[in-house]
């Protein structure tokens, strides 16, 4: 173990403290964490914790979804710099909009939006349970759904509802191509493709399997003697070929063969060395607002307790 190890955990167990990180972080970030999981995972780990500090390795929204449920604690990201390009697509004023001028719809939003746009929610969702959520209101439900319209899409298209849509979307997993996809299945012609609902409906169509991070990662678990062609960002191949060593996954490339771009550069902002430094001290903290967060706390806890009822 290294230097910068020992220190986080031993600052962890003084200041007793959890460290939740998401799929899409640096592999070395996401083997120091106490839990790694996907939005919903992450959320409910907030949730129950009895740990005095949370370090949520993630971006933004996932700290101030913890900090929502757990007022009293103090919630601590890594870089606050961490955002995410699908919540920045749906600015709450302009959202606040969008709702006023539908009265009766009942609102369902992403996990990736900001306290402000859940205080203007009726029931939150994540990529895990988006779809069961939905069903779960009568078909001919008024239902408006943001921001990510490719999930929106899909959702509409696999239960065909007619939710109304707002328009934003992932900067990440917008520009992989049904082209580049096509390209990598005449190298690996037996490969499947594992799909994030965050796609385009074309690259979805042509997915194997259509799923969250956690849906992706087990579904590989389940089936480890196929080789998989991964369209969502790379991280999660961290734990993909943690738990299925003699697995190949291949990551799909990105539009531009230049870049990086399959890889969120917000998630990528935390550091083991941002990590230590923010327990060591206790900053840069999660703030919310506490009369946005008195109404943002009713659709996260409903998206619990469906999730609870659901088994998810
Ligand atoms: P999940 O964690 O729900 O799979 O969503 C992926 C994502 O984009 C998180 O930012
Ligand atoms: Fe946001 Fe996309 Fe990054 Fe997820 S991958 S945090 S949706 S920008």
């Amino acid at each position: 173990m290294t230097d910068i190890r020992e220190e986080i955990e031993k600052l962890k167990r003084e200041k007793n403290a959890v460290i939740l990180g998401h799929y899409y972080q640096r592999g070395e970030v996401q083997d120091l964490a106490d839990f790694v999981g996907d939005s919903l995972a992450l959320a409910q780990w907030a949730a129950r914790t009895e740990a005095d500090i949370i370090v949520m390795c993630g971006v933004h929204f996932m700290g101030e979804t913890a900090k929502v449920l757990c007022p009293q604690k103090k919630v601590l990201v890594p870089d606050l710099a961490a955002g995410c390009s699908l919540a920045d697509s749906c600015p709450a004023d302009a959202f606040e909009r969008f709702v006023r001028e539908h009265p009766g719809y009942t609102v369902i939003s992403y996990v990736n939006t900001t306290a402000a746009v859940k205080a203007l929610t009726d029931v939150v969702v994540t990529s895990t349970n988006a779809r069961q959520i939905v069903e779960s209101f009568p078909q001919d439900e008024k239902i408006i759904f943001g921001p990510d319209r490719n999930l929106g899409n899909y959702i509409n298209a696999v239960t065909g509802r007619q939710m109304l849509v707002w328009d934003g979307a992932c900067h990440v997993h917008e520009q992989f191509s049904v082209e580049k996809i096509v390209e990598t299945k005449r190298l690996h012609p037996d490969a499947l493709v594992l799909a994030h609902p965050e796609c385009k409906g074309s690259v979805l169509k042509l997915a194997d399997v259509v799923g969250s991070t956690a849906a992706l990662l087990k579904y590989a678990v389940r089936h480890p003697e196929h080789t998989y062609i991964v369209a969502t960002e790379a991280g999660i191949l961290h734990e993909m070929r943690k738990q299925c060593p003699q697995t190949t996954f291949i990551p799909a490339p990105p539009s531009d063969s230049t870049c990086a771009c399959n890889e969120c550069s917000y998630m990528r902002l935390n550091t083991l060395e941002k990590l230590r430094d923010c327990l060591r001290d206790e900053s840069p903290e999660i703030t919310v607002d506490p009369a946005i967060a008195a109404r943002a706390v009713r659709p996260i806890e409903r998206m619990l307790e469906i999730s609870a009822r659901l088994g998810l």
